[in-house]
């Protein structure tokens, strides 16, 4: 059974596990591929619970952690912020939670904080990430191309977004 719950402390070591999988990090983050340590997500935790436009939540699935969903640059302003999510574990993808997940930040976005518009960024490569936020209504606003390089190879980003007005969940 899927759970979520607000992000605490007890979750930076999974923080760290998670975005050092390689099925994680060969899609988050400026530069593929990099690993993190524990000092780093202790102090991304320390930043985070003093930043007021953060919000993240952890997934359970029978009460275990197995990933995460968010919004970081919530802007009263200009009613927007940007989204991420990530299954950390690897057994638990494909499997319909990344949808429910993404369902719940969705409906927290535009219900709890009234957002006008939710903002993401995607590598192109990431057939299941751009399937799932299609799926869900979010449009292409924009492609960098060879934004990103790892292994040799460049990688086009999408710039992806979704209005309150088009979402129908
Ligand atoms: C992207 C991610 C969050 C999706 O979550 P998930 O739980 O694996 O996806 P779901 O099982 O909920 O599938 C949702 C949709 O994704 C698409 N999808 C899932 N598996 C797929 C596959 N193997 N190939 C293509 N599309 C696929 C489908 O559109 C699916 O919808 P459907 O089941 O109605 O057909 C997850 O795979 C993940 O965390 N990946 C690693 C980190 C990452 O890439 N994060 C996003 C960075 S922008």
């Amino acid at each position: 059974m899927i759970k979520i719950r607000i992000h605490k402390k007890i979750d930076i070591p999974y923080r760290v596990k998670w975005l050092n999988s390689p099925n994680v990090n060969k899609y988050i983050g400026d530069e593929l591929g990099r690993r993190t340590t524990l000092k780093k997500q202790e102090k991304w935790f320390k930043d985070y619970q003093k930043d007021k436009n953060k919000k993240f939540f952890t997934i359970l699935f029978n009460n275990k952690p197995i990933g995460l969903v968010g919004l970081s640059n919530i802007s009263k302003q200009n009613k927007n912020a940007d989204l991420f999510i990530m299954i950390g574990e690897d057994s638990y993808r494909g499997r319909g939670i990344g949808k429910e997940a993404m369902k719940f930040i969705i409906g927290y976005a535009f219900n709890n904080l009234k957002l006008h518009k939710i903002n993401l960024g995607v590598i192109e490569d990431n057939k299941v990430a751009v399937n799932l936020y299609k799926k869900l209504g979010f449009k292409i606003e924009g492609k960098m191309i060879d934004e990103i390089y790892s292994k040799g190879k460049f990688y086009n980003f999408l710039s992806m977004a979704l209005f309150k007005k088009d979402y129908t969940a």
